[in-house]
């Protein structure tokens, strides 16, 4: 599978992007709910724009060597009080990647069945692919880049931030060469 590389900046830049697209939306939302850990850093970069607060919960689905595991998992999820909190809210659910969409729809059932009821979606990379669940008809869904199936390395995922910013530099230069 090809890779392809972004830098905070990239990031930043395309958040902005998302920022207009849910704000000339019309609607609007209370806070976000961050799916971490890929939704976090997002979430955080578009509080800059929107200006809601963000909370967030950590559900998994890749396993330590990047398989699939049957199902996700909630690494961290609401306790009873915040829940409470978060009812009659409008929650923007923030994640980084809409990829398969089971993670997702995984979390948007959970938080109905919480009675978090009145949600949006917002996701930094839509890839163009068959998805393996559903998202509610109807849920504002917002992407600021639409891609197809490369395999996207974030910054974040980096222990070498330098050695990420040169694959960076080589890309660029594979894409103006070609
Ligand atoms: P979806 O519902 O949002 O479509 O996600 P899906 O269940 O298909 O898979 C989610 C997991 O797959 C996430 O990891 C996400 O980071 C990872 N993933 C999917 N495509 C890519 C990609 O192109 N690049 C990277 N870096 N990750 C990708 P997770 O288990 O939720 O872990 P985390 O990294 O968010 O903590
Ligand atoms: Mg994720």
């Amino acid at each position: 599978m090809n890779k392809f590389f972004y830098s905070y900046d990239d990031i930043h830049r395309a958040i902005a992007v998302l920022a207009d697209k849910i704000r000339h939306s019309g609607q609007n939302f209370d806070l976000m709910l961050a799916i971490g850990g890929g939704g976090l850093i997002p979430a955080r970069i578009l509080r800059s724009f929107l200006n809601i607060p963000v909370y967030s919960v950590t559900l998994a689905y890749y396993d330590a060597e990047d398989r699939p595991t049957d199902c996700p998992h909630k690494v961290q999820w609401l306790d009873e009080s915040m829940a409470a909190k978060l009812r009659g809210k409008r929650v923007l659910v923030v994640d980084e990647v809409d990829d398969s969409r089971v993670t997702l729809a995984y979390c948007l059932n959970e938080l109905k069945a919480t009675g978090i009821d009145q949600l949006g979606v917002a996701v930094l990379h839509e890839k163009q692919k068959t998805k393996q669940a559903e998202l509610p008809p109807g849920l504002p869904y917002f992407s600021a880049i639409t891609v197809g199936e490369d395999w996207i390395v974030y910054p974040w995922d980096a222990t070498d931030i330098d050695a990420h910013n040169r694959d960076i530099t080589a890309q660029q230069h594979e894409r103006t060469t070609q």
